[in-house]
């Protein structure tokens, strides 16, 4: 197929090139320095599971985009490059793994 046949419109539908663009975000990190917040006046209450920990305000916290993106509890095989991690059992887009993609960052201050 001559590649200048492909539109846009039908590229964006492909599930698939999702996969592939996220799974080479992942793992070429963007910004890989630890990225610091300051909660200035209220604590920041974390928790996970049956842990909790509160963080009193005026605390800098740190989080690097290399440290989520090789979390092997949320991406296994977090070294691979795997572009149908980011297909559901559908080969959908899994809308939930992509609040864990860190490249622009996350939040008000996001890329
Ligand atoms: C692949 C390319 C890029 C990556 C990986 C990237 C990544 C980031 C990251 C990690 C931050 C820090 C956000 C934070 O502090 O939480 C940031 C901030 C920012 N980026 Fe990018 N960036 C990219 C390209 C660009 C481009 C092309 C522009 C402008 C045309 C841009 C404009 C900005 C601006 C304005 C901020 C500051 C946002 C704020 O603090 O409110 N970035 N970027």
């Amino acid at each position: 197929m001559d590649p200048k046949a492909l539109k846009w419109t039908t590229l964006e539908r492909s599930h698939y090139l999702y996969g592939v663009i996220y799974e080479a975000l992942r793992l070429t990190y963007g910004v890989s320095a630890r990225n610091p917040r300051i909660a200035r006046e209220e604590d920041v209450v974390y928790q996970k599971g049956s842990y909790s920990y509160v963080i009193p305000n005026g605390t800098p916290i740190r989080m690097s985009s290399v440290l989520q993106h090789h979390d092997e509890e949320v991406f296994p095989d977090s070294y691979k490059y795997k572009p149908e991690r980011w297909l559901d059992a559908a080969c959908e887009r899994n809308h939930e793994l992509e609040k864990y993609l860190f490249t622009f960052s996350r939040g008000t201050r996001q890329c």
